[in-house]
Parts: C-alpha cells; sequence; structure tokens
C-alpha cells in the first residue's frame, strides 16, 4: 500500500516534470496538440529545404539568422534529404484547408517538420516555430546557458481573413525607410500581412512625385513643434520648415520589396479630397478658394474646428477643387505614379473627413452643381469619388476609401474602409461591395491605453480588453464580403520609434487574433496570459510595450453630498489595487480596494497602484480631485 502510494507520487512527479509548459502562441492557431518530450536545438541541428526554390531559401535563411543570433550557434542551411533537424517544405499535393498561408509544424524528439502549400505558410510556420522556442530567442545577441527546447506539438493553423493589416501614417510625423523596416519586421512577427501607408495628409506630402516635385520639395516640410499636437502656436513666418522628409521612389520599391520578403504588401494611401493642405501648399491651383500665399503645411497648430456634435469645419480650405479639371489631371498623374510603385491590387483614396464649408461658398463648385446636377454637397464628394475611381481603375487598380466615400452614393467597384464605427462597412457589404473593417472603437491604436491621467493626451480611449473584442463580420453580414481588418496608427502624437512601439503593443496582438485565429477561439483570460508571455520576449528584444493592462480602471459617480464615488477594476486578473487620498505613494501597506470608495471632501489626489503576488506591478497614478469629480459628473 505505501510502496504503491509512493510510487504513483514518483510517477504524478515524473509526469508533471515531463509536461511541458503551454505554449503561448500569439495569434492562437487553429489547433495544436500538446506532445510528451521536446526536440533539442543544438549547434548541430540544421534546416533542410528542397533545392532550387528561392523563396524557401529566404525564409529558411530567415529563421537561422533568428536562430544563430540568440543562440549563438552556427546552425546552416541544408538541400539534402534527412529525417533529423528542422524541415521545411511544400506540400507535393495541396492541402485545400491549409489555404495559401497555412501550415502544418510538427515537433517530436527528433526533428520539426513543417509543410505548407505554399511559402507564406512556411514563414507563419517559423513565426510560430520561433515563439515555442525560449523567450531567450529573441534576444539580439547570444544567450548561454540555455537549453533551447521547442515542446513536441502537433499545429495545424491557416488565417480567418486575408485582409490582415496594420495602417501606419507616415504624415502626420515622418518615419524614415529604416523605421519602416523595422515596423514591417515587428508586424510580420504575428502574422500580418499587410501594411497600408497612409502616405499624404495636411502635415506633410511623403511620396515622391516626379511629375509634381513640389509636393516634396514644399508639400514634405514643415516645422518642428515640440509639445501636444493640435494645440501648437502658429508658426512664424521665419521659421525654418525643415522638419519632415518623403520617401524617393526608390525608397518605396524597396520598402515594397522588402515587405514582400516577409509576405506583406502595402497598400498605398493619397488621402483626398480632404486633409489635401501639404498638397495644396505645393499647388494652391488645386484648392477651389483663392489667396496661394495663404497655404503652408500644417505643423499641428490648430486649423479645423470640430464642435461636439456640429459638422467640423476648416479654417483654411484644407480640399481639392472637385470643380476643378486640374485636379483630375493631377490625380491621374500622381496615381499613375502611385500604381508603378505598388503592385498591391488596390490604392486608398482616403475621402475622409472633407470640410466642406469652403465648397458651399465657392462659385466652381456651384456651377458644378448645375451642370452635373448634382443636389447637396454629399452628391459633389460622391462626383469626385466616382472620377477618381476612373482613374484609379484606367491604371489596373481597384479603389478603396474610408467609409465617407459611402456618402452621396458608393461609385459602383469602390471597396470600403470601415472606421467610423462599422455601420458603414454593414452598408457596403449590403450593397455587395468589399469591405475592410477597422473601426475606431475598437482598432484605433493611437488611442490611449490605461487612465487618460497618465497616457499621453490623445482623442479618446482604448483598452486591450476592448480591442480583443473586435468582431470583423458584424451579425446579419454576408462575411463574402469582409475581405478582413486592420488596426490603425495615426501618428499626430507619435513622434518616434519607442513610442510608436508603446502605442502598437500590445494591442495588435488583439487585432493580429482578431483576424487570423478561430472566432471560436477567443478567450480573454488564456490571451491575457499570452501577452503577458509576449511582454516577456519584448523585454527581451528591447521593444517597447504599454504596460496599461497592469493598471486600474477608474471610474466615478456623485453619491447624495456631491462627492466622487469612485469604483477600481482591473482588465486582468489577479491583482490588487492599494490607494491614498492624502497625496503620499500608496503600497501594499495601504488600504486596499475592496467596494466603492467615497472621496473626502478635502482631498486633492488620489494616487493608485496595483500589486501582484506583494509585487508593484502597474504604474503609480495620480488623479486630482478636479478629475475625479468630472469623472463623477460634479459641477
Ligand atoms: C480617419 O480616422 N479619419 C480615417
Amino acid at each position: 500500500m505505501r510502496f504503491s502510494l509512493i510510487a504513483v507520487c514518483l510517477l504524478f512527479t515524473i509526469y508533471s516534470f515531463a509536461q511541458n509548459p503551454k505554449p503561448a502562441i500569439v495569434p492562437e492557431p487553429v489547433s495544436i496538440i500538446e506532445k510528451q518530450g521536446v526536440y533539442s536545438l543544438t549547434e548541430n541541428s540544421s534546416i533542410y529545404i528542397a533545392a532550387g526554390n528561392n523563396e524557401l531559401g529566404r525564409i529558411a535563411a530567415y529563421l537561422q539568422k533568428s536562430i544563430n543570433t540568440s543562440t549563438g550557434f552556427n546552425i546552416k542551411t541544408s538541400t539534402a534529404t534527412s529525417t533529423n533537424g528542422i524541415i521545411l517544405s511544400l506540400n507535393a499535393t495541396a492541402d485545400n484547408e491549409l489555404g495559401n498561408e497555412g501550415y502544418t509544424l510538427n515537433v517530436t524528439s527528433d526533428n520539426i517538420t513543417v509543410s505548407a502549400n505554399a511559402p507564406a505558410g512556411l514563414f507563419y510556420a517559423v513565426q510560430t516555430l520561433l515563439q515555442l522556442l525560449p523567450k531567450e530567442i529573441e534576444s539580439r545577441s547570444a544567450v548561454k546557458n540555455i537549453n533551447w527546447t521547442i515542446p513536441a506539438v502537433e499545429i495545424k493553423d491557416y488565417p480567418r481573413f486575408g485582409w490582415r493589416g496594420l495602417m501606419f501614417d507616415v504624415s502626420r510625423h515622418f518615419f524614415t525607410k529604416a523605421e519602416v523596416k523595422q515596423f514591417i519586421d515587428e508586424m510580420a512577427r504575428y502574422k500580418f500581412n499587410l501594411l497600408h501607408m497612409h502616405l499624404t495628409d495636411d502635415q506633410g506630402w511623403r511620396i515622391e512625385i516626379k511629375s509634381y516635385p513640389k509636393l516634396t520639395s514644399v508639400g514634405a516640410w514643415n516645422v518642428k513643434k515640440t509639445g501636444t499636437f493640435n494645440y501648437f502656436s502658429n508658426p512664424l513666418p521665419d521659421e525654418p520648415r525643415n522638419y519632415g522628409g518623403f520617401y524617393t521612389q526608390d525608397d518605396l520599391k524597396e520598402i515594397v520589396q522588402y515587405a514582400k520578403d516577409q509576405f506583406i504588401n502595402i497598400l498605398p494611401e493619397v488621402d483626398v479630397p480632404g486633409h489635401s493642405l501639404a498638397a495644396i501648399a505645393s499647388y494652391p491651383e488645386l484648392s477651389c478658394t483663392p489667396g496661394a500665399d495663404k497655404y503652408k503645411v500644417n505643423s499641428g497648430e490648430k486649423f479645423m474646428v470640430w464642435p461636439p456634435k456640429g459638422h467640423f469645419y476648416g479654417l483654411v480650405d484644407n480640399t481639392l477643387c472637385p470643380a476643378n479639371e486640374k485636379v483630375y489631371e493631377f490625380l491621374d498623374k500622381v496615381f499613375t505614379e502611385v500604381a508603378q510603385i505598388f503592385p498591391f491590387e488596390y490604392i486608398h483614396m482616403g475621402g475622409d473627413e472633407t470640410a466642406r464649408n469652403f465648397w458651399e461658398k465657392s462659385p466652381q463648385i456651384k456651377a458644378l452643381m448645375q451642370r452635373e446636377k448634382l443636389k447637396n454637397l454629399d452628391e459633389v464628394q460622391s462626383y469626385f469619388v466616382k472620377r477618381v475611381e476612373k482613374i484609379v481603375n484606367a491604371k489596373g487598380k481597384k479603389l478603396i476609401g474610408w467609409d465617407e466615400i459611402l456618402q452621396g452614393g458608393l461609385a459602383p467597384n469602390a471597396a470600403v474602409m470601415s472606421w467610423r464605427g462599422i455601420e458603414g462597412g454593414i452598408a457596403a457589404a449590403k450593397e455587395k461591395h468589399e469591405v475592410v473593417m477597422s473601426p475606431s472603437t475598437h482598432v484605433y491604436l493611437d488611442y490611449m491605453q490605461g487612465d487618460a491621467s497618465i497616457e499621453p493626451p490623445v482623442y479618446a480611449s482604448l483598452r486591450l480588453s476592448k480591442a480583443y473584442q473586435f468582431e470583423p463580420v458584424p451579425d446579419g453580414v454576408d462575411p463574402q464580403f469582409i475581405k478582413g481588418g486592420q488596426g490603425n496608427l495615426w501618428t499626430e502624437q507619435v513622434y518616434n520609434m519607442r513610442h510608436l512601439q508603446y502605442m502598437i503593443w500590445p494591442r495588435a496582438f488583439a487585432v493580429s487574433e482578431a483576424v487570423w485565429s478561430p472566432k471560436e477561439k477567443r478567450n480573454w483570460d488564456d490571451f491575457a496570459g499570452r501577452v503577458e508571455k509576449q511582454f516577456e520576449r519584448f523585454d527581451l528584444a528591447d521593444k517597447k510595450y504599454s504596460p496599461a493592462i497592469y493598471d486600474p480602471i477608474v471610474t466615478a459617480k456623485k453619491d447624495a453630498q456631491n462627492l466622487p464615488v469612485i469604483t477600481m477594476a482591473t482588465e486582468i486578473k489577479g491583482l490588487d489595487i492599494y490607494y491614498s487620498f492624502d497625496n503620499s505613494f500608496p503600497d501594499k501597506y495601504y488600504p486596499k480596494y475592496t467596494a466603492p470608495v467615497t472621496m473626502p471632501k478635502d482631498a486633492v489626489t488620489m494616487k493608485i497602484i496595483t500589486y501582484r503576488n506583494g509585487k508593484p506591478i502597474g504604474r503609480m497614478i495620480t488623479i486630482s480631485a478636479a478629475d475625479l469629480k468630472k469623472r463623477a459628473g460634479i459641477k
């Protein structure tokens, strides 16, 4: 009896030692079967590929470099046949379930076999494999004394959507070619396949157009300001306009190829007819409103007004003139050159947030409305969009635009990118148009991630847990029209790559999962755990991310005495919240939050910090009494 008990205990112990840590892959694969045992990667492991396939060679080189950098090994790639090592191969007969981007990945103690119908699938399998390796694989220099083991698993995986995007606004702030490449490297790790480059806006025109050189000699430059965008002082006439930059056509071709090598397409956006101040500052004749000397590339000073419930309007006309034939000549030349640089099948024309208050007053617009029998400014806008579609189609490309292109009637073949919620996407899909979902409610990566009292200020907030609820296919919509989704990073308030990383991660994990993983595998708690594992990897890779998931969610209501009653919650489980009202820094010996607390009448600040297992984990947050009163609706 005693012996058998000991034997059971022993077996149990051996069993639990033999258990591998649970794989923590982002985005979650379609299916993972965990097995006993591990594959040990050593100096003697090799990567095996079939001879004569350049793409396989490139994928193998990518894997080899990733491994050799952090392990310090000198693993080689071979075209010999082997049953040991990491074997990357294309299926002789296609496995239909996998499609063009799916893969199978089998790890045993003898070997790692990866197969796919097409190279993209192998590339994604490599991403999964890297996430199965110990986190130190992310290090940028060799790490010693690590057992480079990979748990035995059988993974079958393929994406839910073919359009898995991130938008990068390189206009509001310019990012260099090297930084764009870094962005591409980082998105590839999470199986994104589309980079939408927002190339033009009021603050800068970033793409060389040979037939209109002033777009970049004038339009790419503004005055450097530091502080909070939209609130900058007006530039003085003699301040140097030397802040910004642009990509030459050769730069962009290089970026396109660089992205393609990581199975990422690039969607170029030229945002018209609104958001066009940089173009108009370069060529004022493109505007309906005379006054060439008025137009300057915006440097972040206020030039548009956004009344809380009313229509926004421009203080300066930042729109191209739909009634001016020169505008269509301009766009014809611009899109000719754009189409030659970017092989992707779509061109994005923007189309969002067109301030039309100057159109209202324009005799040219009035004449256009009469001639074309356009009843209102929505129809003027739609007239413009339809003409742009003809131009874009004539270059052999399909047109996509923000959901405002629905106003006044959608162009016949246009695809819609739904950003003002999902309604535009629903309307377009009902009209049998293609749709990409990127609602600001769930995937605007420029929004604040944690408490507004400590985040760099911007228009709105979006927590990771809300981003994780992103569902690209709304109820009642035919999924065949939903091409996929994307997260959008606007960069008004993003001045450098470190902050860019902070804004993107971890929310882009949520986006990647929404567009790659099966809907039925969604599970917030499980996801949050995997996100934390990614954080460990980011720490080793020196990549920045937002730790806002550790910060409390602070809301307030007013009580009968007109004092704020404060409720605190956390996005993830297992955190303790400590707080103070006496201006001192709370720690775990301070009051622990268990139920809503009333702010003492004379309090000036509330300070809050979260702990996990007795250790501080969140950031120290200070919220003023005035802010708490505002949250509670106390005047
Ligand atoms: C947008 O956010 N204006 C598309």
